[in-house]
């Protein structure tokens, strides 16, 4: 049973963390930039349509912007941990110090259920655009070929979805070096495009459209939020890069706070603008901000957006690949997982058996899996991660050898405990068939922890 809690201890990873140098190269606006890319994809391209028309209607303006809080005071929990303890692995190595090895490794399985459904999610929103662009270039794929599995509408296989996966796969097993320019120019071409649309997209504005503004009632707004979430994920990715900040202290929190401020307000006004275009009954399409643009004849807006959207998702992808493999590294090397996970391939540098079963197993869910089924059980993991960091805040201040001059939750220990309160809240919002999922995932983590982990863990 002692076992099960045993802890990494904090002085030692410092000690380790302090002595790897990394070049201190990244500043508040690269860190702003960078968050806004893992941000921004499926989010805001896709969500604001579906989720408006089954859950919010109209006002899923508030359940962006609940979301945005409750991430918020999340980020805030992370900012004090990455500026803490700045080594990788993210809360499953913050678990491993505050609450012990059992607990660290069940965050970690919910981190990995976040990575790899987000991955398969935002494969599968960037199908549903990819496909909207081939059309307008008078492409047209087989029916069978173009969304999960779903007999009754004649699809089979989610066949885009699958291929972006294995392109963006085979690129991270080549070595990905982090080219801020490059994801500067991702960024701003995704940004152009949502801004492309508000700026056509307000003039076709009918503000019938928005009554009722509440048709699903706050219970539905509540729901909205739970599910909106999704397009916040990725913020926790700028906390990981905290030992290449330079002076983390102030950077961390106003790169993670900062991107999350520009997000919610792209996100409110998108969603704005297209329950004003289109009424939200009509928006369980695909792709609905190239959609709407089409309704109001707009084709041309409609084909850059839809563009740009393709262009965009792909950074998130890639992002969320990364984070996937690194999190099955850093359990291989704790002696979590079979040490051939953790093993880099000598040419290339990369962990590249890792990164083919991490693309094999994921290809699948993105393939036969349904948006909307993939998005709630990725809350559900993320949720889950976001409870245990705020609870750690409490533990962590516990401890009196931290360093000074960290990062500190003001309101201590006011928000972490909102932090944890709301996550669980919008935990309960989620359906039965995501809690039934997530609790088989949970058990096949427990018993993988018990039948191997606990025996190869190097604690031992
Ligand atoms: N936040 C990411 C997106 O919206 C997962 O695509």
């Amino acid at each position: 049973m002692k076992k099960l809690f045993r802890k990494k201890p904090i002085d030692d990873l410092l000690l380790k963390s302090g002595n790897i140098q990394l070049p201190k190269t990244i500043g508040p606006f690269d860190l702003i930039l960078l968050g806004v890319g893992a941000i921004v994809g499926t989010g805001i391209f896709i969500l604001p349509g579906t989720v408006s028309a089954l859950h919010a209607g109209p006002g899923i303006v508030f359940s962006f912007a609940i979301a945005a809080a409750v991430c918020a005071l999340a980020a805030l929990c992370y900012s004090e941990f990455a500026s803490t303890v700045p080594v990788a692995g993210s809360a499953y190595s913050y678990s491993y110090i505050v609450f012990g090895e059992i607990i660290a490794w069940l965050v970690g399985w919910a981190l990995l259920l976040e990575y790899g459904l987000a991955t398969a999610a935002v494969a599968t929103g960037w199908s549903g655009y990819f496909i909207s662009l081939l059309e307008g270039l008078n492409i047209h794929l087989p029916v069978a070929l173009t969304g999960a599995f779903s007999p009754e509408k004649g699809m089979y296989i989610n066949l885009p979805a699958i291929c972006i996966i294995f392109a963006i796969g085979a690129l991270l097993t080549l070595g990905m070096k982090e080219s801020t320019r490059f994801n500067a120019l991702l960024v701003a071409i995704k940004i152009g495009v949502i801004l492309l649309f508000i700026v056509v997209g307000v003039f076709y504005v009918k503000p019938d459209n928005w009554a009722p503004f509440l048709p699903f009632g706050m219970s539905g707004v509540f729901t909205g939020a739970a599910l909106v979430f999704f397009a916040y994920l990725g913020f926790d990715a700028v906390s990981s890069a905290a030992a290449e900040v330079k002076n983390p202290q102030r950077n961390m929190p106003i790169g993670i706070i900062g991107s999350l401020i520009i997000c919610t307000l792209l996100y409110v006004i998108v969603s704005l603008v297209l329950t004003g275009i289109v009424p939200y009954k009509n928006l369980n399409v695909a792709d609905p901000v190239s959609f709407a643009m089409e309704v109001v004849h707009q084709e041309w807006a409609a084909g850059i957006i839809s563009l740009g959207a393709v262009i965009g998702m792909m950074t998130v992808i890639l992002v969320m690949m990364y984070g996937g493999t690194r999190l099955l590294m850093a359990f291989a090397r704790d002696g979590l997982m079979p040490k051939m996970l953790a093993q880099l391939s000598p040419k290339r540098k990369t962990p590249v058996k890792n990164t083919w079963l991490f693309t094999v197993v994921i290809s699948f869910f993105a393939g036969f899996v349904p948006l909307d089924m993939l998005a709630e059980l990725v809350n559900m993991g993320t949720m889950v991660a976001f409870i245990f960091v705020s609870a750690g805040i409490l533990y962590l201040r516990k401890n009196k050898d931290l360093p000074e001059n960290r990062f500190k939750v003001p309101f201590y220990p006011v928000l972490p405990i909102i932090s944890f309160v709301l996550c669980i809240f919008l935990i309960t919002q989620l359906s039965m068939h995501t809690w039934i999922a997530c609790g088989l995932w949970f058990i096949i983590g427990i018993v993988i922890y018990l039948v191997y982990g606990k025996r190869h863990s190097s604690l031992n």
